[in-house]
């Protein structure tokens, strides 16, 4: 029989994205629907989801729900997949205008903890004995994130699931924590409010619950798994974490090749591949045109896609960015988030016209041209569970530039003699987390781009052919399945 999977996820690409999650819970449960596993996602019914879900049928009520009683189950699936999505038509919790946890103006939404509560409940009643789905019962519920984390513990303490649960940490600064008088609210048990349990530092606290009480738990790669058991990476948490350290298992990211990958990508105006790299010229100058920069098939493009926050780091980048243009390379940012450095940004591109350009806002199609037509992409993170646009980044021959952290450790190998000679350099690695550490970084790139195009094509082949799929990590997610099931 198969192994059957409840996959919980509060955002899942293409129906709703904010971030890297969203492009996981999009490929991974294909990747295990190809080595046999019957996988189920379960998501809020948020209007660009009820819109976009194909065959959208009802299949049940559930009741006693937390604070608004019901809700209903329906089902449907992602357009062109065999993907089934069970979605929670709540349309009191989630059919509004704005993103999935914030408004438009980007305030967090007050009834959070009841809209991620009921997702959490719900995945908890369908793996409950009591479950009305009865001729689909999960052998595991595997939650993502603080927006799940209450899962295992009404798994563990409301719903007596026979099911066993895993909790995928994606990113340890966003735990989901709110005052004591949710736990009432939610349903939970109050004895659960105790360092054995999901209180933290007296608030009631979402991921803390998924860690205390999940059956096993991952993160997104081998060297995140070990960083959040330190103070620095851990936010708190590092306590909790280190005393089930032997058992975090680090899965690094696949890349889905349908949607990211140079020679099929419908986003751009031209394709390419590692045998025939002409295409990527033609994207870069149409970038240029489109971004209004000038067309020079020779400077070197400097590429970003993020979210601008503090994680990503690229407020080191602003002190010597003018440097950088004035040293000829071009720059073309995507992205939004803090506002100073939104404006920071805009305020470069205002001053050099023509040589940098920033996008500010959130745009599918300009990120995949980004990727493509720029020559580096910088992404001088703090801290970075996995990442995957520097994979995107390898997958598109635009080389990585990174800090030595989490996933970027993990996927980025930098350019040195003794990395060239056994052809993995695929990328450049800061020494330190810091302005001159990425300046050093970026001008020891642009040195081999300008002055040595055999090793910098070297750089690029290696990156390109590197296998950033699934596959490899799909089974790991397997392995961890079975072994809680036998
Ligand atoms: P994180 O999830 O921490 O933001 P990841 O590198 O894992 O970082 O994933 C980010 C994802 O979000 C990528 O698919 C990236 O292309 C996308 N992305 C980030 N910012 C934007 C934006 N402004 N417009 C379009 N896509 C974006
Ligand atoms: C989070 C992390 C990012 C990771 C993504 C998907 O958003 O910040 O590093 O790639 O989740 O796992």
């Amino acid at each position: 029989m198969a192994m059957k999977v409840l996959f919980v996820s509060s955002e899942v690409f293409p129906l709703i994205k904010t971030g890297g999650l969203a492009d996981v819970s999009g490929s991974l449960p294909t990747a295990l629907q190809q080595l046999g596993v019957d996988i189920r996602i379960l998501m809020p019914g948020y209007p660009s989801v009820l819109q976009q879900l194909k065959n959208l049928q009802a299949i049940t009520p559930i009741h006693h729900l937390p604070h608004i009683g019901h809700a209903e189950l329906l089902i449907g699936n992602i357009e062109n997949t065999d993907t089934q999505v069970y979605v929670i038509q709540a349309p009191q919790l989630y059919e509004r205008d704005g993103g999935p946890y914030s408004d438009v103006r980007g305030d967090a939404w007050q009834d959070n903890p009841i809209r991620f509560g009921v997702l959490s409940k719900i995945a908890a009643i369908l793996a409950s004995p009591n479950s009305p789905v009865k001729n689909w019962q999960p052998h595991i519920v595997h939650c993502n994130d603080w927006q799940t984390g209450l899962a295992p513990a009404y798994m563990k303490l409301t719903e007596h699931s026979m099911a066993k649960s895993v909790i995928s940490l994606h990113n340890m600064a966003f735990q989901g924590c709110y005052p004591p008088h949710w736990v009432t609210t939610l349903g939970l048990p109050s004895a659960g409010f105790s360092i054995e349990g999901f209180e933290y530092h007296g608030q009631l606290s979402f991921l803390k619950a998924g860690i205390f009480y999940a059956d096993a738990i991952s993160t997104v790669s081998p060297r995140y798994a070990k960083e959040i058991q330190t103070a620095a990476f851990g936010f708190g948490l590092e306590g909790i974490l280190s005393k089930r350290g032997d058992e975090i298992k680090g899965i690094l990211n696949g890349i889905e090749p349908e949607e990211w990958n140079p020679k099929n990508d419908i986003h751009l105006p031209a394709n390419y591949h590692a045998g025939d790299m002409s295409g990527k010229a033609l994207v870069k100058q149409s970038l240029q045109s489109q971004l209004g920069l000038t067309i020079d098939a020779d400077a070197p493009l400097l590429g970003v896609v993020s979210r601008l926050t503090y994680q990503k780091g690229l407020d080191m980048l602003l002190p010597n960015l003018q440097k950088l243009l004035d040293l000829g390379c071009q720059f073309a940012l995507l992205g939004g988030g803090e506002k100073d450095l939104e404006h920071a940004f805009a305020d470069i591109a205002a001053k050099n016209p023509g040589k940098a350009s920033v996008t500010i806002g959130y745009n599918e199609p300009l990120s995949h041209r980004i990727m493509a037509g720029c020559d580096m992409f910088i992404m001088p993170s703090r801290f970075e569970p996995c990442g995957l646009n520097q994979m995107y980044g390898l997958a598109y021959g635009t080389p990585p530039i990174v800090n030595a952290t989490g996933g970027l450790a993990d996927s980025v190998t930098d350019t040195n003699t003794a990395h060239l000679e056994n052809k993995t350099a695929n990328g450049f690695v800061m020494v330190e987390a810091s302005a001159d550490g990425l300046i050093a970084c970026v001008l020891r790139a642009l040195e081999i781009f300008r002055n040595q195009p055999t090793t910098w094509a070297q750089i690029v082949h290696n990156g390109m052919s590197q296998d950033l799929s699934w596959k490899h990590s799909a089974k790991e997610y397997l392995v961890m399945y079975q072994a809680l099931v036998h």
